[in-house]
């Protein structure tokens, strides 16, 4: 998997500079060692991608790993293995010190920040803290993205009513977040992240608050959405729940990606 270790995802006229100044032949071998962006197939693809936080903590190095189309699978590790990382990284939360990423066709070393929102709408996060905004009720929390993106009111609420419905949330539909459980709350962190129907899930220790029946639950709920085309990745601790499930695993083990 050639890939060019010296590329910084700086900015997009930083790399116009960069590539002004090569010789026609190191242009050519240049472009030739990168990865082939247009892989539809694909829609998550992580290559050599490093990350410090600090000069002197590298969380993950090397990171490669694909994610295919209408795939469902787990990220894994012990805490502190950096999935959260690898998650914040493919919203674009986060830029990798070096590597590359691709995610639903985009390649974010040349995402200018102007379109990091129209990017991001393809993408439904489940965040390990939640970030439910705390002065809206349970209902508005679950239909703030479709109300950004301007969807008729009515869908709304036919949307907002099915998610409260199969997140079994329809009784607490007016309270606030800090009315309701750590179960509850990351029950509507789950149907905000649905919300949007969108093309790729990341999902971080969706189920860390849940008990194992209603763990499953929400695992089945993810199967079925991956069932209508959203390819979904996991990061959980949860291993006897992803033994139940049998789908396809990334380990992350002392900064690196395994394969199980
Ligand atoms: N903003 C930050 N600044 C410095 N170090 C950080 C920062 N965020 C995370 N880290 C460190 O990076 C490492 C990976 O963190 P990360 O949150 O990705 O792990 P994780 O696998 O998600 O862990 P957990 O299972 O506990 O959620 C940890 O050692 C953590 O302390
Ligand atoms: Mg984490």
């Amino acid at each position: 998997m050639g890939v060019n270790q010296s590329w910084t995802n700086k900015s997009f006229s930083v790399v116009g500079v960069y590539i002004v100044h090569l010789t026609p032949a190191a242009l050519y071998f240049r472009l030739s060692l990168r990865p082939k962006f247009k892989d539809q197939s694909t829609m998550i693809q992580a290559y050599n991608v490093n990350m410090c936080y600090k000069e002197d903590i590298q969380v993950l190095h090397d990171v490669s790993f694909q994610v295919q189309k209408g795939e469902f699978t787990f990220l894994v590790g012990e805490s502190g293995a950096g999935k959260t990382t690898i998650l914040r990284l493919l919203y674009r939360g986060l830029v990798p010190t070096n590597g590359e990423l691709v995610v639903a066709g985009r390649n974010l070393s040349t995402l200018s920040k102007s379109e990091i929102p129209h990017f991001r709408r393809q993408i439904g996060v489940v965040f390990q803290d939640f970030k439910l905004l705390s002065n809206k009720t349970v209902q508005e929390n679950v239909a703030i993205s479709m109300k950004v993106m301007g969807i008729r009111r009515s869908e709304i609420r036919n949307n907002v009513n099915q998610l409260l419905h199969q997140m079994s949330l329809v009784h607490r539909r007016d309270a606030y977040p800090e009315e309701i459980s750590g179960g509850e709350q990351q029950r509507v962190a789950i149907a905000r992240a649905m919300a949007n129907n969108p093309t790729i899930l990341l999902a971080d220790e969706p189920t860390g608050n849940l008990d194992p029946k209603l763990s499953l639950e929400i695992m089945r709920l993810f199967e079925n959405f991956n069932f209508r085309g959203t390819t979904v990745l996991v990061a959980t601790h949860d291993i006897a729940l992803v033994r139940q499930l049998g789908r396809r695993v990334i380990r992350i083990q002392e900064g690196q990606s395994i394969e199980v």
